[in-house]
């Protein structure tokens, strides 16, 4: 690899064992990716943030690393953790858990980490833009960032996110380059989408088709929102490996269909109708008409406009099921205070920050609830949590959600 003079430098071990050690880390998986250079990073997002992924081996290297490290050389946040750092008690977290998450926690601070600790850092102010190179992790906040904001980056493990926050450097290889950014696969989507879980639906099932390909949709609407966009991130990235996909006519690198495929011939053109919906939500549905213990919503991590909604539809009503909005503290900081977050746990249900159902030092918490069977709006988690926790799943509309909790029963079951 060719690398400039202070690349080098760190090379060599002038900037210190951890510039170095990081450095190494880079050059050894540049080689690998036969990346020619390094490219100066904006930002990185840090995925190994939950002491449940990290565990005890990756604590101990991230002290050590943050013992010889002045400052990450580039402005990083923290992915979701293991506990609700602010009312563990409440939801069941163990002071054990509690104590070795703060220990990572501030292992990361100590080099200059931002612990806002969400998968969903572009809703509070971590917002790249078009054509800046990161080191992300978090595959639904990759897919994001790479489609939704024209952003460019790897989907980045722990080590290499790490290095690359210390060096503020990447190798130059994958998503960072032109070439690999255009479209692979054409999907045409022939069915209206409304409730974000329909593009949970979509998600799941072109995941499934194209795996780590650059899928281009046509027929979604122009008017489609962020938090829609959000739930097709996480979805693509959870069936599939998906990191980046275009929109035509509403992502970035999508004015056209030819500008978004770039001269590549489509690998496969799928059509997406009213079949294939069905199709995802049958997939999605894991379950033989159990009672509803507990809700979760919110994962990806909500956004305010979510948290609207459900204090809108939870408003004056009371809750049988165990119910959890999972978000990041300055979202439930703002929703305290509009008045938003007091109408949803006035219905008994519970804003849950720094934390998921899937990263999270979930046992106790989970055993809690009953585990008769859950229900959520997010594909990504109805993907994962049946294998995960062994609960019966039912995958709806948030509506449908909502009303599941408020009742104890999942109904109108159109998946
Ligand atoms: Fe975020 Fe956890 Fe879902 S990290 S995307 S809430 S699995």
């Amino acid at each position: 690899m060719r690398l400039t003079e202070e690349e080098q430098l760190m090379l060599n071990g002038e900037r210190g064992p951890s510039v170095q050690k990081a450095m190494e880390i880079q050059v050894q998986l540049g080689e690998i990716y036969g990346a020619e250079c390094m490219i100066p990073v904006k930002s990185a997002h840090m995925p190994g943030a939950s002491i449940v992924v990290a565990g005890d081996g990756a604590l101990k290297f991230i002290e050590e690393m943050g013992n010889h490290c002045e400052k990450f050389a580039a402005f990083t946040t923290l992915n979701t953790g293991a506990v609700d750092m602010d009312r563990p008690e409440e939801v069941g977290f163990s002071e054990e858990a509690v104590k070795k998450q703060q220990r990572l926690t501030c292992a990361y601070e100590k080099m200059g980490a931002i612990a806002c600790h969400t998968c969903t850092p572009y809703f509070i102010g971590h917002v790249p833009k078009k054509g800046e190179h990161l080191a992300w992790g978090e595959s639904s906040a990759i897919a994001f960032v790479n489609s939704v904001l024209g952003a460019r980056t790897n989907r980045e493990g722990g080590p290499a996110a790490l290095a690359a926050a210390i060096t503020g450097r990447v190798p130059a290889y994958g998503y960072h380059l032109d070439e690999n950014r255009k479209g692979n696969f054409i999907i045409n989507v022939r069915c209206e989408l409304s409730d974000v879980s329909d593009f949970g639906s979509l998600g799941y099932w072109v995941g499934k088709r194209v795996e780590s390909g650059v899928p281009v949709f046509t027929g979604i609407p122009a008017d489609t929102d962020l938090d829609q966009l959000k739930m097709l991130s996480a979805a693509l990235a959870s069936s599939g490996s998906v990191a980046l996909f275009h929109v035509v006519g509403l992502t970035p690198e999508a004015p056209t269909l030819e500008a978004a495929m770039g001269g590549n011939k489509a690998v496969e053109v799928y059509e997406f109708t009213k079949k294939e919906m069905d199709e995802a939500n049958r997939q999605l549905n894991k379950h033989s008409g159990q009672p509803v213990s507990l809700v979760a919503l919110g994962c990806p991590h909500s956004s305010l406009r979510e948290i609207i909604r459900i204090a809108e539809l939870l408003k004056d009503k009371k809750v049988k099921a165990h119910f959890w909005v999972l978000t990041s503290q300055p979202i439930k900081h703002l929703a305290e205070r509009s008045g938003y977050a007091q109408i949803i746990e006035a219905a008994g249900a519970k804003l849950v920050v720094d934390t998921c159902t899937v990263l999270g030092e979930m046992a106790e918490p989970m055993r809690r609830t009953g585990m008769t069977a859950m229900a959520t709006n997010s594909a990504k988690l109805a993907h994962y949590a049946p294998g995960q926790w062994n609960i019966p799943t039912y995958y709806g509309t948030t509506e449908q959600c909502v009303n599941a909790a408020l009742k104890g029963v999942f109904e109108n079951d159109q998946h």
